[in-house]
């Protein structure tokens, strides 16, 4: 069955305005997003309560509610935290089982981003076919569904994912003219669900919808951010033979050395972008030393050690590269405590940086310099070998031995040019 409602247009809460952006409450406090999900759950814990005699909230619960989710919009810390707000506003509105947040990858793929309760496990799954399809005639025409179990209808086929559940909603979740994606609502009983509701349940949807696209414009920022970053570096090789494409390749060999390794998609993200702008702070140091023809003096070698530090602090004050900020720091560190800038040892140098130790060592041996030429592949495999567990972390040692065969295939195509 497809429900369909009027729009409601709620009038601005009064307490609302006043925590929008430019208004008193912002932006808001760690304590004050606390206190916003513990209003969200003292809501719902009302509305389960009420649930119990039958009933879903009235009018005025269900403007406080929406007004909750929309001050978690204001968030700035915690960008999972307005979606998070949305599901126990939703759960609150109707007393949910289970609710679920997906958004549109592409025409006819959704992705579960956030799903709580019944729907729990869904997280993180995606969904194409025939359900997406209908997800896309969903949010084409703009109105919410609800269906019944007992109905058998398409929906009720497609979109009562938990065993048990007898009853779903799905409100497509549009902001303007951009298609976002879809709220999920499956319960085990079906609510009288009033047009209060359906309006409630269509604004929190809209609510996500905001919250989503505002953490794609983060998302977006951060990636412009780090390729800024990024052609400065590469700048920097690029003025030197010796070194051009250095991070390139390093990022290549840790990424390879992470798969080997088994570390998860987003820990071998972290190593790549972390391997691509580990240099950065050399942008600090005199040319003369990054380029000199022999062996640095003891203040020469001082002056380009800071390069760590130095980047670190280049990269600091942008938030969104802070995961980064571990493997540049560290990664002269040595396995046995004799490196620098922190003299850490074994696990206790971060995980990034010891991968990134290695592959930058491989590749610094297998590149010519201004005053010595490169070893071969195997003499650097050697190398790496003999100080592994003194400079070197074994473990990562072992898995470079098992990529190396690879490596030595792909090496041809990111080497640098001669001088
Ligand atoms: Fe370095």
């Amino acid at each position: 069955m497809i429900g369909t409602h009027g729009r409601v247009q709620f009038s601005p809460h009064q307490g609302l305005a006043a925590t929008l952006p430019g208004g008193a409450g912002w932006p808001p406090t760690h304590e004050a997003m606390e206190n916003q999900t513990r209003s969200v759950r003292r809501r719902r814990t009302a509305t389960q309560a009420r649930t119990r005699t039958g009933s879903l909230p009235g009018p005025v619960p269900i403007l406080e509610t929406v007004h909750d989710v929309a001050r978690s919009l204001c968030f700035v810390e915690g960008r999972g935290a307005p979606l998070d707000a949305a599901v126990a506003g939703v759960m609150a509105l109707l007393n949910s089982d289970g609710v679920a947040i997906l958004t549109r990858e592409r025409r006819g793929e959704y992705l579960f981003v956030k799903a709580d309760g019944i729907l729990g496990e869904w997280q993180g799954f995606s969904l194409s076919g025939e359900p997406a399809q209908m997800l896309d005639a969903l949010i084409e025409r703009d109105d919410i569904v609800l269906f019944k179990r007992a109905q058998r209808s398409p929906w009720a086929r497609e979109f009562l994912f938990a065993a048990g559940m007898e009853w779903g909603a799905l409100a497509p979740v549009r902001v303007r003219e951009e298609r976002v994606g879809a709220m999920l609502v499956n319960q085990v009983t079906a609510p009288h669900v009033r047009s209060e509701h359906a309006a409630g349940l269509m604004t929190l949807a809209t609510l996500a919808g905001v919250a989503i696209l505002e953490a794609r414009r983060h998302a977006k920022s951060e990636e412009i951010f780090m390729g800024v970053i990024v052609s400065l570096t590469m700048a920097l090789e690029a003025k030197d033979p010796y070194t051009e494409g250095h991070s390139v390749r390093v990022a290549a060999y840790s990424e390879a050395i992470g798969k080997q390794m088994g570390l998860p998609p987003a820990a071998l993200d972290t190593i790549h972008r972390t391997c691509l702008v580990h240099d950065i702070g050399k942008i600090a140091v005199d040319e003369a030393i990054l380029t000199k023809g022999s062996p640095l003096s003891e203040v020469e070698r001082e002056k380009m050690d800071m390069h760590v530090l130095i980047g670190e602090s280049i990269l600091k004050p942008l938030r969104i590269l802070h995961p980064l900020l571990p493997g540049v720091r560290s990664h002269h560190e040595n396995f046995d405590g004799s490196g620098y800038p922190d003299g850490l040892k074994g696990e206790e140098i971060p995980l990034e940086a010891r991968v990134l130790a290695v592959a930058d060592a491989f590749d610094a041996m297998t590149t010519d310099r201004p005053y010595r030429v490169a070893l071969s592949e195997e003499e650097a495999l050697a190398e790496l070998r003999r100080t592994a567990g003194r400079q070197f972390d074994p473990r990562v040692v072992a898995a470079f031995e098992q990529i190396f065969p690879a490596v030595k295939r792909t090496l041809q195509n990111l080497r640098p040019r001669r001088p």
